[in-house]
């Protein structure tokens, strides 16, 4: 048995004091920041922290199918993380594929279809392969999406889109003063979601990181002292629980 069809067999949704069918945020980003202290606090190599959080990953996702978010943004790897040393970077690489491809039948099986955004081409080319295998091989799928972000930075998105506006706009394919924020997100790596509902950092870190700048603008933040690796699906349900009492305004009264 694979990990989610077992996950979802054998897994009681910790019960959450107060948490809302009606309101589970339908896009949620994370942040998921922490691997390193935590393997470093237990004598380890940081390389072991990142293969933690994989499992962790597979709890939330097992979760966010299970209680109905629709749209799951994860920050894997940012375009400052090809900086770190040689074998961490090299181990992400390996993790990517041997992660994708291992669990790409239950992903499959449970409704979960993969879109990687931001910039892949720098990657090795058995990064680049799984990826399209992995996006092709669940592109039916239509309970979760989940944007893996790698090689992403907000700011270079954002880039990217005017630079597109403005070649459409020269080829004369748009009209630039019909330009509105709803033509300009189509722009972005996240056309395909909407903008995110509320955003989790772990590790204690009160920082964006260049993470859904554009989209964030209304998303609510939840910040926690948790480690990537030690965030389970009552962590995740808590946050999703905090959300819930907040009073989003969008700007209105
Ligand atoms: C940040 O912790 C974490 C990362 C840079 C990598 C996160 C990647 C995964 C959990 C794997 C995801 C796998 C798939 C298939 C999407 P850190 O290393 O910055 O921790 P630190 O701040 O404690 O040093």
């Amino acid at each position: 048995m694979n990990f989610i069809s077992s996950f979802l067999c054998s897994w009681k949704t910790p019960k959450i004091e107060g948490l809302k069918k009606g309101n589970i945020p339908q896009h949620i980003g994370i942040i998921m920041d922490g691997n390193g202290r935590w393997a470093a606090k237990r004598r380890l190599p940081r390389i072991m922290g990142h293969k933690a959080g994989v499992e962790a990953l597979r709890q939330i996702i097992k979760t966010s199918v299970k209680i109905g978010v629709r749209h799951l943004t994860v920050f894997a790897f940012s375009s400052e993380n090809w900086d770190r040393p040689k074998n961490e970077v090299d181990f992400l690489m390996g993790l990517f594929v041997n992660s994708l491809n291992r669990e790409l039948a239950s992903l499959n099986k449970n409704g979960v279809r993969i879109r990687v955004i931001g910039d892949r081409d720098p990657s090795p080319r058995k990064v680049r392969n799984s990826f399209s295998n992995a996006e092709k091989k669940t592109e039916h799928n239509q309970k979760l999406v989940l944007n893996i972000a790698f090689n992403y930075g907000a700011r270079q998105e954002i880039i990217y889109a005017v630079q597109n506006i403005c070649k459409n706009a020269q080829k004369k394919d748009l009209d630039i003063e019909a330009l509105d924020e709803s033509l300009f997100s189509s722009y972005l790596y996240t056309k395909h979601s909407p903008d995110p509902d509320l955003i989790i950092r772990t590790s204690g870190e009160y920082r964006i990181s260049n993470f859904l700048l554009w989209q964030c603008a209304y998303a609510e933040f939840y910040f926690t002292r948790t480690l990537w690796p030690d965030f389970s699906a009552k962590h995740f349900l808590r946050a999703i629980s905090a959300y819930q009492k907040r009073n989003r305004r969008f700007g209105k009264v």
